[in-house]
């Protein structure tokens, strides 16, 4: 981790979907590292970009492909182990995870909006079980960064973790218990692995569909990625424009 005191040298900005990341790749002019050059273990399908921009050095990381059908590995499990590894080995001052969510506009989300998660939790590790309970949830707050908030015109609010697309019933009780208005499949997971490496971690949601809407999420979600990657690759960029030159503390 960075020295307090010295400016922001690195920072690891963490991406579920190829789409997703595709145009920050191209905006910070990021090249992905050959297999010769990357330290990734032999079968990890993880993808790394890496590259230098306004004075920073950015690592871009994808969980990559389903080894079997070739699908981008969202969920929680395989962006926990490529976020561990990435931090064990590209040692970041900071973590950026972006991504898109889905919305709910009971709480003020609209498509196309982009949230910096305030907190983080997990809505479908249910152990009814005393103190278990508090562990399944997972929640925790995350790196405060007023001064991004300030300065950039993001909302700010909860973010929702769980390992589906849909909204169960028992998963829709626990996302209104975690007082979310985004809903991803990451978030919380990065943040538990960013915690315990001390490492600080910032959360850029753009939102795709809008969970208590009418329209069915896949079908919304689909709809809208291409256009809703754009806006995610506008409010990254501000955010890396903003943290370069600054140091932790001045987030
Ligand atoms: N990513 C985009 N939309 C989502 C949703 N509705 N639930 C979980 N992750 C999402």
């Amino acid at each position: 981790m960075a020295a307090e005191a010295g400016p922001i040298s690195k920072v690891l900005i963490v991406i579920a979907m190829q789409k997703e990341a595709t145009p920050l790749v191209h905006k910070f002019n990021l090249v992905e590292a050959p297999a010769h050059q990357s330290t990734f273990p032999k079968g990890a399908p993880w993808v790394w970009y890496h590259g230098s921009y306004k004075g920073l050095h950015i690592d871009l990381v994808l969980p990559g492909m389903d080894a079997v059908l070739g699908v981008d590995s969202v969920g929680t499990v395989p962006v926990a182990v490529v976020t561990s590894f990435s931090i064990q080995t590209l040692k970041p001052d900071l973590i950026i995870n972006a991504g898109t969510a889905g919305g709910f506009k009971a709480k003020g989300a609209s498509i196309t909006d982009v949230f910096l998660a305030s907190d983080v939790a997990f809505h479908d590790r249910r152990i009814p079980i005393p103190i278990f309970d508090m562990y399944g949830t997972g929640a925790r707050k995350t790196f405060a960064a007023p001064n991004i908030l300030k300065e950039l015109n993001l909302k700010v609010g909860k973010l929702s973790t769980g390992d589906s697309l849909d909204m169960c019933p028992q998963d829709k009780e626990l996302i209104l218990r975690n007082d979310a208005t985004i809903k991803d499949m990451e978030g919380a997971a990065v943040a538990y692995v960013a915690d315990m490496f001390s490492t600080p971690a910032i959360f850029v949601k753009a939102v795709t569909d809008i969970v208590d809407g009418v329209k069915p999420t896949y079908e919304e979600f689909l709809q809208n990625l291409i256009a809703v990657t754009t806006a995610l690759e506008l409010a990254v960029t501000k955010v890396v424009d903003f943290i370069s030159g600054k140091r932790i503390s001045d987030l």
